[in-house]
């Protein structure tokens, strides 16, 4: 089968590249951008599983900002630097000299290259170390078909330093073609116009003609086949998940469809899917044009796609409109989880868009007693901590509900208007929060003044917590389980006479969350005997069930436990549960857990794992 072209008027805004954040200071980034930036990057890389390396060469395209400057900075992290190349103003290309500074834990190791004049291009000759942040390389056993090996990039947040030498700040864009070599049997895709990777022979190109920030620059590789979905939309994935995900996201094209008429016309041509091994970290990473997605989301009946419907949401909050620094996050979480929702409701309805939104805010209230106060501003102060480390559902949540509160008191027709006149106006433009603070108090609060005050957004902003009149997503479908669930624990109902068969994941969840942390072990095998919660197969709802388990001391769950964390590492479904086990006395069976699941991790979880051990 052939992909269809999908041709598109791509926006002229996308093929310009520079610094466009006015105001931006990116602590975590060595480049030089005053000095100069790099526009257009073409990459020629041998993925070279035997070794776990990418190896090969990056030729930055650059232009000059100040005329005294000689020397081009680079963020790398683990890499092996062999040589670098450039070519001058008349077009004759020499040694440059460099150096690669000491190893900094958070920032990586800066690259400092020196021309004898302002060079048109720089080419840097390097390999990847098999412990990349960015990578994950898989063997065989490891993956669905077991026959082939795999690998991926993972570059949010700066993570792209440890696989490709670049300035890596989402304050900047570049525009990039690659060239890549893989085993014969084996397909590379990359975050760009994927025509050149139709054929699979080992060698590939590919061609991203529009600016994006480099921690979007992405590559998958392995035994990927793919079938199409609709005219804009595809899926590669190893054949044996290839149907389940399709019959799963089939709904992708009418999210498209429907986010075009809420934001304006999809500007990135194809949008396809890269179903990645269970042992990706995230839920879903919205690389451009190739979203990339967990298997675990996979769950047959269609109730986790919000997933789907997030990561396209970013392809106009973050792709396009993008965080200036990782202390804006926010702009970019927030909105997304914020359009995700009304991609949701417009797909599935009202009803399913409010419990999803429930969930969340009962997961972000209870979040927000766990963690320092400085940490649950929207605008994040890192202070030289690694983006990784201030993760939390803050800018998602707490983020998406400020602008729920905003459509609330502005009325959906003012507020849409709003928000995608902000997309029209930052395409392919990073941001930082005051920039946009600025843009809100002009365009929304000001143009309809006496609704919001320029202190509430703020208080919103800068201040920790949620504001006391916050919005509280309540859901009426989530108020009768309630009500069952006082009914069976007050000993009113039986439990097989509650409604368990029309509930959707969602319900599921909320009852499973709801239930007191310290049932009897016998309500516990009870509820376990009449659901089969231990064995079941929705990654979250198992989740759900494991932490109530672990937090109860409810022992029947370990072998199923067990499973799920060797088999899964996808951050969100293990960490908590980890954390719970070493709280909980269970500390020593966790370990032994972890020592076995470890090797399959990829190298962010262990890390975030090793972290909990170590306390
Ligand atoms: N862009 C994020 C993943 C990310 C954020 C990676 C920050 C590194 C640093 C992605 O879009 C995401 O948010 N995924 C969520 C999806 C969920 C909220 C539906 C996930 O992975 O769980
Ligand atoms: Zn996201």
């Amino acid at each position: 089968m052939k992909l269809t072209a999908f041709a598109t008027s791509l926006a002229l805004a996308g093929l310009s590249h520079s610094v466009t954040a006015t105001q931006a200071v990116d602590q975590h980034t060595y480049a030089n951008l005053d000095d100069v930036i790099s526009t257009h990057l073409h990459l020629d890389l041998d993925v070279d599983f035997a070794d776990k390396q990418l190896e090969g060469f990056v030729e930055h395209t650059l232009e000059w900002k100040n005329t005294s400057a000689r020397t081009l900075v680079l963020d790398t992290r683990d890499l092996e630097v062999d040589k670098v190349m450039y070519q001058g103003r008349n077009g004759q290309w020499h040694k440059a000299s460099f150096t690669l500074a000491k190893r900094d834990d958070v920032k990586g190791a800066k690259l400092t290259i020196r021309f004898k004049e302002q060079a048109k291009k720089a080419r840097v000759y390097y390999n990847s170390l098999p412990q990349a942040s960015g990578l994950q390389w898989l063997t065989p056993v490891q993956t669905a078909s077991k026959t082939h090996p795999f690998m991926y990039s993972q570059s949010q947040a700066i993570h792209a330093r440890s696989w490709i030498p670049v300035q890596d700040t989402p304050a900047m864009r570049v525009t990039y073609s690659a060239r890549i070599n893989t085993p014969e049997d084996v397909r590379a895709v990359m975050s760009a116009d994927n025509s050149g990777a139709l054929i699979k022979d080992g060698d590939y190109w590919f061609d991203m003609p529009q600016a994006i920030p480099p921690y979007l620059i992405a590559i998958g590789a392995g035994n990927l086949e793919y079938k199409e979905m609709s005219h804009q939309t595809a899926i590669f994935a190893e054949p044996q998940i290839l149907d389940a995900s399709v019959a799963e996201f089939n709904d992708t094209q009418t999210m498209i469809n429907k986010t075009n008429a809420m934001y304006g016309e999809y500007a990135w041509g194809r949008y396809d899917l890269l179903m990645l091994p269970p042992s990706f970290p995230f839920g879903g990473m919205e690389n451009p044009r190739l979203s990339f997605i967990t298997p675990t989301v996979v769950a047959g009946d269609k109730s986790l796609v919000n997933l789907i419907a997030h990561e396209l949401a970013h392809s106009w909050s973050g792709n396009l409109v993008t965080n200036a620094t990782w202390e804006d996050l926010w702009l970019n979480e927030g909105f997304t989880s914020y359009v995700e929702n009304r991609i949701m409701e417009e797909v599935f309805g009202r009803e399913r868009a409010v419990m999803e939104q429930a969930l969340d805010a009962a997961g972000l209230r209870a979040l927000l007693k766990t963690i320092a106060a400085p940490d649950t501003r929207l605008n994040l102060k890192l202070n030289g901590r690694d983006p990784d480390d201030a993760f939390s559902s803050v800018p998602y949540t707490k983020g998406q509900l400020f602008l729920i509160y905003l459509e609330e008191q502005f009325g959906r027709e003012k507020f849409d208007v709003f928000v995608k006149d902000y997309f029209k106006t930052y395409a392919f433009k990073s941001l930082t929060t005051a920039e946009f603070v600025e843009y809100l108090k002009k365009n929304l609060l000001e143009k309809y003044p006496g609704v919001v005050s320029l202190e509430k957004a703020k208080e919103w902003i800068f201040e920790p917590g949620l504001p006391s009149d916050a919005p509280n997503p309540t859901s009426d479908a989530f108020d009768k389980v309630d009500a069952h669930t006082q009914a069976w624990l007050t000993g009113k109902q039986d439990l097989n006479s509650l409604p368990t068969d029309s509930w959707s994941v969602h319900e599921w969840l909320h009852f499973i969350n709801n239930l007191p942390r310290d049932l009897a072990p016998t309500k516990m095998s009870k509820l376990d005997k009449a659901f089969n919660l231990t064995q079941s197969t929705n990654a979250e709802r198992a989740f759900a069930w494991y932490m109530l388990a672990v937090g109860n001391g409810y022992e029947a769950i370990y072998p199923a436990l067990d499973k799920h964390l060797t088999g899964i590492g996808r951050r969100k479904l293990i960490v908590p549960l980890y954390k719970a086990l070493v709280k909980h006395g269970k500390r020593d069976w966790a370990y032994q857990v972890y020592q076995n699941a470890r090797p399959g991790y990829h190298p962010l979880a262990q890390g975030t794992i090793d972290a909990i051990f170590e306390q």
